[in-house]
């Protein structure tokens, strides 16, 4: 598949298949993934793939967390957005609101669904030694568009969890990742469901005079 066209193609997939990803295809996935640079090459990703019934566990517990604790996905922000960002918010809101399925409230949709992670049949958790500073997080950033590429690419489809890092500890213990390490971002994998509505959702993008400034 050529490039460009997967770059244009790919948007967030949130309703799967429950057919399984296989083992061989989940490898060639992270195979390809893990071709993104890094500096010093360093690589400083781990990956533990989760799938079957440990992913049904997985998932039952955090939406258990997320409503014990009241967990809502947020911009991540130390303080209020200024408008243009709310704004982008919105228009992402008003793309997925008119495709939610049933009555379900958009948040309740997105947070109980990224618990879930969509009801893919697996999730990638990627997680970095706490040795590193945050500057190393670009470098898993450059994974993840890596993964959600190839995944594309290869006929899979996907959605990047960032609320799951609510739940770094429960994580590391149900999935026995050591202590020494942080969770940084989970991503849904598995076969697009091309018959939900909530996959016609498409988000746009704002024009490139918001975001670049040339200098000549
Ligand atoms: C770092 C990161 C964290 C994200 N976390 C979530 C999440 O917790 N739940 C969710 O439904 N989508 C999540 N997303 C998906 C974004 O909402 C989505 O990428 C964005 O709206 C653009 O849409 P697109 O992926 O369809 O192009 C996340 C994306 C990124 C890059």
């Amino acid at each position: 598949m050529d490039l460009l066209g997967a770059i244009e193609e790919r948007r967030s997939t949130r309703a799967f298949l429950e057919t399984p990803v296989d083992r061989e295809k989940m490898e060639t996935l992270i195979r390809y993934a893990t071709q993104a640079p890094s500096a010093i090459n360093l690589q400083p990703w781990e990956l533990t793939v989760v799938s079957g019934e440990e992913k049904k566990r997985l998932s039952r517990i955090l939406v258990k967390r997320m409503k014990e604790r009241n967990i809502s996905c947020g911009p991540g922000a130390k303080s209020p957005l200024p408008d243009y960002f709310v704004q982008r918010q919105r228009r992402l809101l008003d793309t997925i609101q008119p495709n939610l399925p049933g009555q379900i409230p958009f948040q309740d949709f997105i947070n109980e669904g990224s618990c879930n992670f969509y009801g893919a049949p697996a999730a990638i958790l990627i997680s970095i030694d706490n040795v590193f500073l945050s500057a190393r997080l670009t470098d898993i950033g450059v994974l993840v568009a890596y993964l959600l590429l190839s995944a594309h690419a290869l006929g899979l489809g996907t959605c990047p969890i960032g609320l799951i890092t609510a739940f770094d500890d429960d994580i590391k213990e149900i999935l026995s990742i050591p202590e020494n390490k942080q969770v940084v971002i989970g991503v849904a994998v598995g076969y697009r469901d091309t018959q939900s509505p909530i996959n016609r959702s498409r988000s746009e993008r704002v024009p490139l005079g918001d975001v670049v400034r040339w200098r000549e």
